[in-house]
Parts: C-alpha cells; sequence; structure tokens
C-alpha cells in the first residue's frame, strides 16, 4: 500500500530521480509510476514525456487506467475528463458549455526528461541538472540498462550497497570476489564538486565482467547525487563503467537502475551482460532486505564501520550534511 501523505524531503523533492525507461513510455497508452509517495502518469506526445499526477481532481480516479486521445490528452476513464500535456483540463463531458476551466480543475504537472534511455522526473525545481556520465557520448562505447529492480529496502541503503567492495568474496563469490582475496586494499577518498570519489582501489576478481576472465581490476567509485552512484573499472584503454539511480518510491520501497557502459568485449551480447548484472543484483537484494534498521542509519555510532568502509562513512555524514530525511534514520 502507498501511503496517502507522501514525506516531504526537500531534499529528494528537488532532484531530479529514474521512474521508468523511456521505451516504456507510449503515446497510447499511460504508464503509471512512482516517486517520493506521489503516483504519476506518463505518456508521449509527439517527441516529448509528460509527467502529471495521476490522479483526477473531480474525483481521485487513476488517470493512467484511462486513455490518451487524438490530441495527445489523458482522459479519465470514470467521467472522461481531458486534460492536455501542461496538465490544464480541456473538456468535461458532463457538463460541455463549460470552456473556461478553474485553476483547481487542472493536474499538477511535474518536470520531466529524458536522458540515457531512462525518464526523469523532479516532484520540485530541480536543484541540479541531470548527472553527466560523459562516456555514454562517445561512439566507440557500447552501453545498455538493466532495471527495474523492485528491492524492499531504503534508497541509500542500495546505494551504500552499491559501492561497498568488501562484500564482493562473499555475497558474489565465484563472480566479483574470491573469498582467498577478501582485503580491498587501501584507497585514496575525496571529495571534490560535491561528489564522494574512492580512487585506486585494487581487487581479485574471478569474473568482473561476465567474460569469464579473472583478474585484478582497478576501480574508481562516485556517489554524484543523494541516490546516484557510478564506477569504472580497468584502465584507459579498457573502459568498463556502471551507474546505478535509485527511485525512492516509499522510504523502504525502492526500484534500483543500471546504466552500464564498455568498449571491449564485443563478443559477449549486451543480453548476457545483463542477464550477469541481474544475477548479481539477485544475491545484493536478500542482503540488503535483511538490514536492519532499513532505513540507513546517519548517526555513526549505530553501526560498527571497518576501516574500509570510509567511502560510506563519508557517504552518511554527507546525507547528514545535506539534510537527508526520506530513507535515514
Ligand atoms: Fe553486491
Amino acid at each position: 500500500m502507498l501511503t496517502e501523505t507522501p514525506l516531504h524531503d526537500p531534499v529528494l523533492h528537488n532532484t531530479w530521480h529514474v521512474v521508468a525507461l523511456a521505451d516504456h513510455v507510449k503515446a497510447n497508452q499511460p504508464l503509471q509510476v512512482h516517486l517520493l509517495g506521489e503516483v504519476i502518469a506518463l505518456w508521449r506526445i509527439e517527441d516529448r514525456i509528460v509527467a502529471c499526477q495521476d490522479r483526477c481532481p473531480h474525483r481521485g480516479v487513476s488517470l493512467s487506467q484511462g486513455s490518451i486521445d487524438g490530441e495527445g490528452a489523458i482522459v479519465c476513464p470514470y467521467h472522461a475528463m481531458s486534460f492536455n500535456g501542461e496538465g490544464y483540463c480541456t473538456r468535461i463531458p458532463a457538463d460541455l458549455k463549460i470552456t473556461t476551466f478553474p485553476q483547481a480543475a487542472n493536474l499538477r504537472s511535474y518536470p520531466v526528461m529524458e536522458k540515457y534511455g531512462f525518464v526523469w522526473v523532479c516532484l520540485g525545481e530541480p536543484t541540479e541538472d541531470i548527472p553527466v556520465f560523459s562516456e555514454w557520448n562517445q561512439s566507440d562505447i557500447t552501453t545498455f540498462r538493466c532495471g527495474p529492480y523492485y528491492i524492499n529496502t531504503s534508497a541509500p541503503r542500495i546505494i551504500e550497497n552499491f559501492v561497498d567492495i568488501a562484500h564482493f568474496p562473499f555475497t558474489h563469490q565465484g563472480l566479483l570476489g574470491d573469498p582467498e582475496f577478501p582485503e580491498v586494499s587501501n584507497y585514496n577518498l575525496s571529495i571534490e564538486n560535491g561528489e564522494i570519489c574512492a580512487s585506486d582501489i585494487h581487487f581479485y576478481q574471478p569474473n568482473p565482467e561476465g567474460t569469464g576472465e579473472a583478474k585484478s581490476v582497478s576501480y574508481l567509485y562516485k556517489v554524484v547525487r543523494p541516490l546516484v552512484a557510478w564506477f569504472r573499472k580497468g584502465d584507459e584503454h579498457q573502459l568498463f563503467s556502471i551507474f546505478i539511480v535509485v527511485t525512492p518510491v516509499e522510504e523502504t520501497r525502492s526500484i534500483a537502475w543500471l546504466g552500464v557502459a564498455r568498449n571491449y568485449s564485443s563478443e559477449v551480447s549486451n543480453d548476457d551482460l545483463r542477464a550477469f548484472q541481474d544475477d548479481v543484483m539477485a544475491q545484493d537484494v536478500p542482503m540488503v532486505e535483511s538490514q536492519r534498521p532499513q532505513k540507513l542509519p546517519l548517526n555513526l555510532q549505530q553501526e560498527f564501520h571497518f576501516p574500509c568502509d570510509k567511502m560510506s562513512i563519508a557517504y552518511r555524514k554527507w546525507l547528514h550534511q545535506i539534510g537527508l530525511q526520506f530513507g535515514t534514520c
């Protein structure tokens, strides 16, 4: 069940969030998505996507159960009230003589963008642009997406899992780590331009890219937004990077999405690599769903930390500093 009243988090309210794969948004049928306790209807009008509240202002019916008419307006299934791509009411069939509609008859519409094959929505006024992943614009690089992964925990717990290497040999034994090589080398940690950056992490992996080839891998990790993180592994010749974006559906219900970019192993298909990432995520989910508390504790005394957890510690300190409340305790 979704909460009736969303917890208003000033940080996340004014942040871009991924809510869907762009391919899943159609011109002829609205798509219902969930973000921060709100229910949103998405549809396409020509070359743009529209995001509006998925609740008719008349009697509260879900508009995404309705249809899109020939003009690109969403039509409520209950009384056929229509709304255009700006959320303005355009028609009330039960009272066709009304041609000027009051503000209360309109829908809330939200800023929406399409980037990296995902649909990004902001419930308020975005304070920052959608993060830039420069490798996605390079001609020699192949990209693909993974997800949605529906996970019953808070979004910050999922980001912290993504930047945690020490669990690889145990949770991802045989794929991303080997229990015979469990140590995490000391690494550099810096905070630059509002990003938490961990560099020079060296780690032995039996099958780091799903290609079957074992190697010692060098990682660069960044947390670039409260719920967006990224890593690159390899050297300047062989690039393999993944970014993760987590949709905060409710405080302890989230959806994770991955964007993967690489410039080698062209003999391995994107579908095979996606299946590999699905396997990795399937190993992570029972770990993060069992964590208690489900919300990420920002008081560092509440959990024990390893020295190699310094990136997680920096993440928690940063979330505390920027005042993130949703999904934290
Ligand atoms: Fe993991």
